[in-house]
């Protein structure tokens, strides 16, 4: 957290109470370590989802379906559909459970797999693409999602600024070096694209929302 974490947890407060279902699976993820999103985040996923429509929503990076929910509970207000990769086995089977326990499992379609291989896969467009996996290849997704993101769709990136060591001039351990420095490149690309109109909010660990022009540029990244 590179904010007072005082102000996380105002934020919470404000969100009101959550069901008991998302309670249990935070407790979860904070037992086990697993990173999920922090509510304050889920609900700002589920507002933009609602806020825009969003029919076709990829998530990569499932875990075990906590920020799914969030999406999830969105799209079926929208009328729209999750599809969510992860590449963790154990995590995608407690994740359908969850699913299960949380009424939504007709909205969800859970991919097992390497991200990298499933998205050159992918034939439908999205209107909605949350990325959430691993920080470290974040610029690879960038390039495979790119043509997968439909003209007016939104692309949303957690820990973007992964607790603020991607602010020039923090102190870190020098073995976050590549993580750090990927993150800013994977930034910079972000916003520097001419399809893309970014903003990047500093609340959970970062958030980048960018929105892609509907008159499309370039096809790939590369163009
Ligand atoms: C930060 S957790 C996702 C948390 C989840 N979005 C939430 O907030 O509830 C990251 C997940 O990405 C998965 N992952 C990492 N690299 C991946 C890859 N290349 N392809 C698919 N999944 C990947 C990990 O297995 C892990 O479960």
């Amino acid at each position: 957290m590179f904010y007072p974490f005082e102000m996380e947890q105002y934020l919470e407060t404000l969100l009101g109470d959550r069901d008991p279902l998302l309670r249990e699976m935070e407790d979860q993820a904070l037992h086990e370590t697993i990173p999920v999103v922090t509510p304050t985040v889920g609900n700002f996923l589920n507002l933009l989802v609602s806020m825009g429509k969003s029919q076709a929503i990829l998530e990569i990076g499932t875990a075990i379906g906590y920020s799914t929910i969030w999406l999830a509970r969105a799209a079926v207000i929208t009328g729209g559909h999750v599809t969510t990769i992860d590449m963790n086995k154990d995590r995608r089977a407690r994740a359908l459970i969850y699913f299960e326990r949380a009424g939504i499992q007709n909205r969800v379609t859970a991919l097992e797999g390497d991200a990298r291989k499933i998205l050159p896969k992918l034939e439908s467009r999205f209107d909605f693409v949350f990325i959430d996996a691993a920080k470290g290849e974040y610029l690879e997704y960038l390039n495979l999602i790119y043509p997968l993101i439909s003209p007016g769709g939104l692309l949303v990136v957690d820990n973007v600024l992964f607790r603020g060591w991607v602010v020039p001039g923090s102190d870190f351990a020098p073995k976050y070096d590549r993580m750090v420095n990927g993150l800013r490149q994977f930034l910079e690309d972000l916003c520097q694209n001419p399809d893309f109109t970014t903003t990047v909010l500093p609340f959970g660990d970062g958030v980048s929302v960018s929105k892609r022009q509907k008159n499309v540029v370039r096809k790939t990244l590369l163009d």
